[in-house]
């Protein structure tokens, strides 16, 4: 087997169970789990991660999309699926067909939603979003008193769930998030009073879990659940465990001398004798170009600074302090048993969030499974 080949995006499932666990102790027992698994569970497969979920007795599924309720429901999950972000005209009929809850999120969305039940004369059940301050999604506080007469006298039209989104849960002391969940309660309060109270409650996604000492009675985790902190802060409360890691090996050695470039522009050069390790991983691979003279990798016992500009399929790691360092030594990139490149500092130091690293890095290559 050619060494340039090697390259293995790893899921450890048994952490995505880990996580969970982890996640539930923050919460009373009653409070139901609706993981977010959108986006091919960012980007850790959506099947493989619905399957372990679904074993764990979590309450339902968040997506974004039609597409990917079909893929659950084809696969015999029966679990209530909430597309979180809203929905089109054109998806009703396949929503309505595979029990895919509606989110209303404007009045536009509710008239939309009616005309459709109308039109089919059937009744659905759907949770309402609540513009609180995300500015996104959302039904603003001002429209709330026309959907409540709309419901009134539209009773096939069922509102079930009363939901907002936090813009900045990750960080404990955001006045913002005292703000939301204060004009949240508006909503709840209003809806109350009119005597439509909804049965489910939800607002906490993994940093609202972490910070928030109300918690409703659904909490929707996303990120946590691969193993990603909301913030740094977040490290104190829980522990979570990296369920994708990205490993490959050295294929090839570079010996520099002083003043010797290495790659592209070069933007590396050597100050001192050096050697470098080739790795096969490169922004093709979803592995981003800003870590270009930024990132680190783990080898052998010790992290080690990528240099030089990463190419489409390929980066240099200095192995300059790492003499016994060979050609097929194992380099892990992101993750690892014991944490080893954590994904926040990762995505950190490239200007991003974790998010959007397991994303590409999950859509870019193939991954293999272990429990
Ligand atoms: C509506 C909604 N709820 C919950 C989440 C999960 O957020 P996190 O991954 O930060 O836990 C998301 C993610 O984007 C979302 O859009």
């Amino acid at each position: 087997m050619p060494l340039i080949w090697s390259k293995t995006l790893e899921i450890t499932l048994g952490n995505l169970r880990k996580n969970l666990q982890s996640i539930k102790r923050l919460l009373p027992e009653e409070v139901g789990i609706l993981p977010v698994i959108k986006n091919d569970a960012y980007g850790h497969g959506l099947l493989e991660v619905a399957k372990v979920l679904a074993e764990e007795k979590v309450w339902g599924f968040g997506l974004s999309e039609p597409d990917e309720g079909l893929i659950l429901r084809k696969a015999g999950f029966i679990h209530p699926i909430i597309l979180l972000s809203g929905f089109e005209k054109d998806w009703l009929p396949e929503m309505v067909h595979l029990r895919l809850t509606p989110v209303v999120t404007s009045l536009d969305s509710f008239f939309i939603l009616k005309e459709f039940c109308l039109r089919k004369g059937i009744s659905v059940e759907f949770h309402l979003k609540a513009e609180t301050g995300m500015n996104r999604f959302g039904l603003p506080f001002e429209d709330l008193q026309i959907l409540i007469e709309e419901l009134r006298e539209n009773s096939y039209l069922k509102l079930v769930g009363l939901m907002t989104h936090l813009a900045a849960s990750e960080d404990p002391d955001s006045s913002y998030t005292q703000a939301q969940l204060e004009n949240f309660k508006k909503f709840l309060k209003v809806l109350q009073t009119e005597g439509f109270a909804p049965k489910y409650i939800h607002f906490c996604n993994s940093g609202g879990i972490i910070f928030l000492p109300e918690k409703g009675n659904l909490v929707r985790p996303g990120i946590a659940l691969y193993g990603g902190y909301p913030s740094f802060r977040a490290r104190a409360f829980l522990k979570l465990y990296p369920v994708m890691s990205l490993k490959s090996r050295i294929v090839e050695i570079k010996r520099l001398k002083p003043g010797e470039g290495a790659g592209y522009g070069p933007t590396f050069i050597a100050k001192r004798e050096t050697r470098l390790g080739i790795v096969p991983v490169g922004y093709g691979d979803g592995y981003p170009r800003a870590l270009s003279n930024r990132g680190f990798a783990y080898c052998l016992g010790t992290r080690v600074p990528i240099v030089g500009t990463i190419s489409m399929k390929a980066l240099y790691i200095d192995l300059t302090g790492l003499a016994h360092a060979k050609v097929g030594d194992e380099v892990i990139l992101l993750g690892g048993p014991n944490n080893e490149v954590p994904a926040d500092e990762l995505a950190q130091l490239a200007g991003t969030i974790c998010y959007e690293l397991f994303c590409q890095l999950g859509r870019a290559i193939s991954r293999t499974y272990k429990d």
